[in-house]
């Protein structure tokens, strides 16, 4: 499909299905050799990063488990500075292994809070492993370990990420149509 329409706003394809997998393909080569011999604890962050922890997961040859957090900083198409804490971090991930999972990091503010909040529970380790980043938007200072790709300074939705809850079946991603 070239074009969706999710409740009043249309938009067009952007990054092809093919493209993500090449890139969630890369990441998990990573992984996969940066933690040979190890124990992974992922940590991904809902919504929107459910479809890149089942793709990434599928390709993951580490034992490993797996632990969904939620905060929310999105209200329509623009950020809010304010994040909540939905479902905290409810197991033990002290001495562990700690690859969190986002979608897209765009502001940083919502990994840099999951970031302190990890730190509480004295994890072994953490990187982040993020399927898309808007370098432009960024106003944190913390490293991506994991990178599928940058992308500009645009609103998109596909591949778990919303419009208002809506567009996160889509395979491929979408940008706005103004
Ligand atoms: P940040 O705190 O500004 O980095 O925003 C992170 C969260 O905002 C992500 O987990 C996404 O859920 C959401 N988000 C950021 N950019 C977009 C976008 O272009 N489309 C949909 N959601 C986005
Ligand atoms: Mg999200």
């Amino acid at each position: 499909m070239a074009v969706i329409i999710l409740k009043d706003k249309k938009f067009g394809v952007s990054i092809t299905a093919k493209e993500i997998d090449a890139a969630i393909r890369k990441v998990s080569d990573q992984i996969n050799r940066d933690y040979e011999g190890k124990n992974i604890l992922f940590l991904p962050i809902l919504n929107g990063s459910f479809m890149f922890t089942a793709d990434l997961l599928r390709k993951i040859r580490i034992p490993c488990q797996v632990t969904f957090v939620k905060y929310a900083s999105y209200s329509g198409i623009s950020t809010t500075t304010q994040v909540t804490e939905l479902i905290g971090i409810n197991e033990s991930v002290a001495s562990r292994h700690v690859v969190i999972l986002e979608d897209i990091v765009d502001t940083g503010i919502t990994m840099d809070l999951v970031l302190n909040e990890l730190k509480k529970f004295h994890p072994a380790d953490v990187r982040i492993a993020c399927m898309f980043h808007k370098p432009e938007a960024f106003v944190k200072s913390f490293k991506i370990d994991y990178l599928g790709m940058n992308i500009p300074n645009e609103f998109v939705v596909g591949f778990g990420l919303d419009y208002d809850g809506y567009g996160r079946n889509y395979a491929d991603v979408y940008r706005l149509v103004k």
